[in-house]
Order: structure tokens, then sequence, then C-alpha cells
């Protein structure tokens, strides 16, 4: 399975840090990891002592360089298990704590991004993302940035953070300001939050993707509605399981969405945290599900339809699967 062609279409770049790189940039700033990260490992157990460790991560990466060199190490090893296209969630509002300007935050990203396509030639994009419990000002705020074009590999908009936080109808606005910018639309849902937080992001939101909506499965209507619409799902099991949304890929949704006609994809969310990767995400579906190399193409193929590039880059990339 090694060999097949894959993409990542939910993968938060700041949450791609590995605990040694994140160490090295601690001893870089003089900063104490040690609530966050013991061994090689981060520590954290439940969803906000999570996004603690996300938080401090984030915080050690304060320069251009730094983020390109994030970037660049993320997207080579990736390649290296075959992956040929990804979208990072970039987050102008972690950069802003860390220090940086959004210029200089998306300017370091797209240089590790141009060097890991030199080395690889791997492709790839970003999405702006708010924070959700962060309140919908500030992911106004994000939206208005993302629409203003600020870069030409930002190609689309999302909000990711506490999905227990608020109403989805809030964030509505940023997402029309995003949508009418002509940014793509993907927003974490059902991941927290069970089917009538799924159901609202739908309503209020009209986004292609929907990062994980796995608990859609609770609701049969849903996913009927779901697979009708042709939304796709970012799932990203791994993730699922390290924060306990079921106990093992045996009882994961993500099968019994594909065979209800859901366009579902594979992803890695924030690898590191959860003990996994894109080539480890699909290894583990092939494992659960049976899949051969036809089937794991397929579903890279659908990540590929739903990516959010230019139609001449889709075209070469869907042709790196023949
Ligand atoms: N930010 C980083 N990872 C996340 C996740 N899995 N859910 C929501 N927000 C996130
Ligand atoms: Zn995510």
């Amino acid at each position: 399975m090694t060999g097949v062609r894959k993409a990542e279409l939910h993968c938060h770049i700041e949450g791609a840090a590995s605990p040694a790189l994140v160490m090295a940039q601690a001893q870089k700033y003089g900063a104490d990891v040690s609530g966050f990260i013991s061994g090689d490992r981060y520590v954290w157990s439940d969803f906000t002592e999570f996004l603690t460790a996300y938080d401090g991560a984030a915080a050690l990466f304060r320069t251009p360089q730094d983020y390109a060199l994030l970037a660049q190490t993320y997207l080579e090893g990736i390649a290296a298990e075959n992956a040929i296209y990804a979208e990072i969630f970039v987050s102008p509002d972690h950069a802003s704590a860390a220090g940086l300007t959004p210029e200089s935050y998306f300017d370091g990203l797209a240089q590790g991004i141009e060097a890991a396509k030199a080395s690889t030639g791997i492709e790839c994009r970003m999405i702006v993302v708010g924070i959700r419990h962060f309140g919908a000002e500030k992911v106004e705020a994000a939206a208005g940035l993302a629409a203003s074009r600020p870069h030409p590999l930002i190609t689309g908009f999302g909000m990711a953070g506490e999905e227990r936080f608020g109403r989805v109808a809030e964030f509505a606005r940023a997402f029309d300001i995003a949508r009418d910018a002509g940014l793509g639309i993907t927003i974490h849902a059902g991941e927290l939050a069970g089917p009538d937080s799924v159901r609202d992001a739908l309503d209020h939101v009209r986004p292609s993707r929907i990062g994980h909506g796995v608990r859609a499965i609770e609701d049969e209507a849903l996913v009927k509605r779901i697979a009708e619409e042709g939304v796709v799902l970012e799932v990203c099991p791994g993730s699922n399981l390290a924060l306990g949304l079921y106990p093992d890929m045996a009882r994961h949704p993500f099968d019994r969405m594909r065979r209800a006609g859901v366009k579902v994809t594979l992803s890695s969310d924030d690898p590191p945290h959860f003990g996994s990767s894109i080539g480890r995400e699909y290894e583990m579906a092939a494992e659960a599900w049976g899949y051969d190399a036809a089937q794991l193409t397929a579903i890279t193929r659908t990540s590929l339809e739903a990516a959010f590039v230019d139609a001449p880059t889709r075209a070469f990339l869907l042709g790196q699967l023949d």
C-alpha cells in the first residue's frame, strides 16, 4: 500500500510539528516544553489538554524561517509516504500570538511549500482557519484576511477549534465573506459534537467539505442528505480514535459512510499528536476494511476532486493516479 498515491486535505500545520522539532525550537528560544512533551511524545489526556499542547507548540514558531522549516519538514515527510498533494490549515491567530504578521507567516510557509515542491514534486495549498473558541469577531477577521487574497497559495477558508463553543449560525457571516471571495469552504463539525452540529453547518455555511463529520452517522437521514448533496468528509480516523470518539477501527464509521454513498477521504489532522501520518491512515483503513490498492486510490481521487485547486492543477494531479 505504500506505493498508493495519497492526498491529505485536513492537516493543521501547527499540529504537524513533531515533538523533536518543537524541542529544537524550545532550545532555540530557551523555552520549557515539559508541560506538554515528555520524551518523544506529546502529553495530553483530553481535547482541552490537546489544545493546550497544540498552542504550546505553536508558540515556538516565531519567524518566517521557523514556519518554512515546519512546512518543508511536514511536506517532505508525507511525500516520502507517496503523498502528491496536501492542504494545510493555517491559523493567523496562532501566528499573531507568536509575534508574526500574517504576511510573514504566509511567506514563511510558502517558502517551505516551494522547497518541498522542488525536492519532491508535492503540491500544497493553504486554507486559512478561524478558531471557533476565539469568538465570531476573530473568525470574521480571519475570513476578511483570507478574502483579501494575501497569497496565491491560499485557496480556502475554514473553522477549527472547540466545536462545543457557540452555534454555527454565529459564524455564518465569516463564511459568507470567504465564499464571496471565491475561496473553498470547509468547517469542522461532527467531531466533538453530534449530528445537530453537522446539520447546522450544512444549513448555515453550505460547505463543499466538512472536517470530520463522522458523528453524522448517529442520524440516518443526515447521512442520506450528505450523500445526496455530495458534501465531502475529511475523515481523520487516527485522530478520532486518539480523542476517544471510537474505541477502535472496527467501530469507526468511515466504511459505513462510504457504503452509504458519502464521499469520504482520509487525513491525519495533527499527526504527531495522534501517533499518525497520512501513510498510517491509509494503512489502518486497508487493515480495518480490507481495501486494496484500487480502493485506496479511489479515496485519493475523491480527495483530489474535492481539492481547493485550479482546474489545470487538479487535472495534473488526477493524471498521476493513472
Ligand atoms: N485544531 C487542531 N486540531 C483540531 C481538531 N481535531 N478539532 C478541532 N480543532 C482542531
Ligand atoms: Zn482538524
